[in-house]
């Protein structure tokens, strides 16, 4: 049984490699460059601590998993373009790099090789795993499409936020963990677990996610700090803001939503601040880090194969980046 950090360096060290050929090097490379400039890598690796909690690891949980984080790297390509966002993992982005069209293209071909590793599965499995992954990545497009049109929307329900972000961002974790839990053999009840396991946990890791936007350290977050805030996101940020803001506050919130001031992101900020938007986030988090927590204790497995995903559990509700 391999550690969360012990498991994360083995996923590290098999996906640095190059998986595009050079030719068409202006399509290839940009494809390559995203692989190579890092990330947490934590979605394969759930498929790896999820396949280990039931048996040893199986060579298709490594194909799994390289095909979950293509497909992830794929999806950061176009929501980069849609979100207008000028750095990732600290660089500049594809389509900043590499313009636009390139940057589709890259996606796209990106989500070509995500397949072909899947289709490296073997066929006991192939089906149910293609299934679980078609309807996820169908989720993510339906949560990337919410995501956008709440940017035109006034108001957005905590309840329509938290469904954006389940489609958007936390399927694909849950999904990383069933697929594991299905390449190791599990039983359809610990499938079912370890999907709602990383359902919860990918909501906190929004949350986080939506937290850092707004609060992270430039240093460490590897993204454009206030992005969310230009784009009008409908974070919980904005969303309790909007609620528990003074009637003064809500009204400069108001304007500043409806235009681009060049102190908006600093002006947002204050708001958020004096709506003590941190404790909402930190209680919001720790919720369903509870629920999570619990799916994984109702898993029907010795509590000592528990701990590498407690670990992952705990990681991702201290992350910096
Ligand atoms: C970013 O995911 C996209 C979200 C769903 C928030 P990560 O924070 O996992 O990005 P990397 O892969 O580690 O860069
Ligand atoms: C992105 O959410 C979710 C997907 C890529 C599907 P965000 O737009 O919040 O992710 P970041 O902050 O750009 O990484
Ligand atoms: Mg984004
Ligand atoms: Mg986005
Ligand atoms: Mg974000």
């Amino acid at each position: 049984m391999h550690s969360f950090a012990a498991l994360s360096k083995i996923f590290e060290e098999k996906f640095a490699t190059r998986h595009f050929p050079e030719h068409t090097k202006t399509l290839y490379d940009p494809a390559q460059y995203i692989l190579g400039i890092g990330g947490k890598r934590i979605r394969p690796v759930c498929v790896l601590l999820a396949n280990e909690l039931f048996d040893d690891i199986t060579p298709d949980a490594y194909y799994a998993a390289a095909a979950i984080e293509l497909f992830h790297n794929f999806s950061l390509i176009h929501d980069d373009i849609m979100d207008k966002a000028p750095v990732r993992r600290g660089m500049a982005t594809v389509h900043t790099k590499y313009g636009e069209s390139t940057a589709l293209l890259a996606g796209d071909v990106m989500l070509v090789k995500a397949y072909e590793y899947l289709n490296k599965v073997d066929a006991a499995h192939l089906h149910k795993v293609l299934q679980l992954f078609n309807t996820t990545a169908a989720e993510v497009c339906e949560g990337q499409q919410l995501d956008m049109d709440f940017e035109h929307r006034e108001t957005v329900s905590l309840e329509e936020y938290l469904e954006m972000i389940a489609l958007k961002t936390s399927v694909l974790v849950a999904a990383s963990m069933k697929m594991g839990a299905i390449l190791g053999g599990a039983g359809e009840g610990s499938q079912n677990h370890l999907y709602e396991m990383g359902k919860n946990l990918g909501i906190a890791f929004q949350v986080q996610d939506d937290y850092l936007d707004a609060f992270g350290d430039p240093e460490k977050f590897g993204k454009q700090v206030g992005g969310d805030i230009l784009a009008n996101k409908k974070t919980f940020l904005l969303i309790q803001a909007l609620q528990t803001a003074s009637a003064e506050d809500k009204k400069v919130l108001q304007q500043l939503l409806q235009s681009n001031p060049a102190n908006k992101v600093q002006e947002v900020l204050h708001i958020f601040k004096r709506c003590k938007v941190d404790e909402w986030a930190t209680q919001l988090q720790e919720q369903y880090y509870q629920k999570a927590m619990q799916h994984l204790e109702d898993t029907p497995v010795v509590s000592a194969r528990k701990q590498p995903l407690k670990e992952l559990a705990d990681y991702l509700m201290t992350r910096q980046s």
